[in-house]
């Protein structure tokens, strides 16, 4: 009876310890749930996302970052969330769709981590071991500023939920883009089709803008801001001047000892997962 119930807890916690929570024995009989940190091999890569309300221009900042990488001879993948593979993308389609149909705040969480999860597994953890700089235009932080700051769900949650969806992989480096939101939402909507998130009131999106400054508040290290009401050039500049610092952390293509040719097939690796 008592290696029944030994062996049965035992099948428990295994079964919880695969969603990222644990069971630690107190005392005989007694266990203590607690968050567990998902152990993950150290990426050997560089991890960088852009971020930023709607209209802040990331999407630009990250195909002149990519391109400025790549002319220092870095191996690059561009990447966005949600989406980045194929199953994500299917997700994003469904998020962003501007049915009629009501969408749940937590049923937004649920679709933006069911798509992270997919990415993180499929496109970004395996690029960083690869050695690979990955920019992603958006990840985690816009799940906070949108979903936790703007909707009001739960920020704890949120992250604890995102550790899940993310096995804790966290970006090196965060940009943050900030200008005004009425800034912003008339450059989004002078230059691409709408999503359904764009057509949300101005005060939502001060909420969002607010969140993420919030964020970089909390996360300076991580996190910088950007001022992003100048030309895309300038910008662009002080991207490089944040970025440039990093770099040493990842070996560029051409810097391997590998044969010259070796050095190709790696810049050939240059992967646009979506672009
Ligand atoms: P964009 O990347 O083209 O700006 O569009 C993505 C939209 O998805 C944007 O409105 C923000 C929203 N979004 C969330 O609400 N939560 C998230 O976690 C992510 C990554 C995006």
């Amino acid at each position: 009876m008592i290696l029944g119930l030994h062996q049965s807890s035992q099948a428990f916690s295994c079964y919880f310890q695969s969603l990222g929570i644990g069971f630690r024995p107190r005392s005989p009989g007694i266990f203590q749930i607690q968050m567990m940190r998902q152990r993950s091999r150290p990426p050997r890569g560089l991890f960088i996302t852009l971020e930023g309300i709607e209209g802040c221009g990331k999407s630009t900042q990250a195909r002149l970052l990519g391109e400025y990488l790549r002319s220092q001879g870095h191996v690059t993948v561009e990447t966005r969330e949600p989406g980045g593979t194929p199953l994500a993308e299917k997700v994003r389609s469904v998020l962003l769709d501007r049915a009629d149909e009501p969408v749940a705040a937590e049923t937004e969480a649920f679709l933006v981590f069911a798509a992270r999860r997919q990415h993180v597994a499929q496109v970004i953890e395996p690029a960083l071991a690869r050695g690979a700089i990955v920019l992603c235009d958006r990840f985690s932080d816009s799940t906070l500023a949108y979903q936790g700051y703007a909707r009001g769900l739960d920020v704890p949650l949120l992250e604890r939920l995102n550790r899940l969806a993310t096995h804790a992989v966290t970006p090196h480096l965060t940009l943050l883009f900030d200008l005004p939101v009425a800034t912003g939402l008339a450059r989004r909507r002078s230059a691409t089709e709408l999503n359904r998130l764009d057509g949300e009131s101005l005060r939502f999106h001060r909420k969002v803008r607010s969140g993420f400054l919030d964020l970089a508040k909390r996360h300076p290290t991580r996190m910088k801001v950007v001022p992003a009401r100048a030309s895309k050039e300038t910008v662009a500049r002080a991207v490089a001047r944040i970025v440039a610092p990093m770099l040493h952390r990842v070996h560029r293509a051409d810097s391997h000892t590998a044969a010259p040719h070796a050095a190709t097939s790696r810049a050939a690796q240059v992967h646009h997962a979506l672009r």
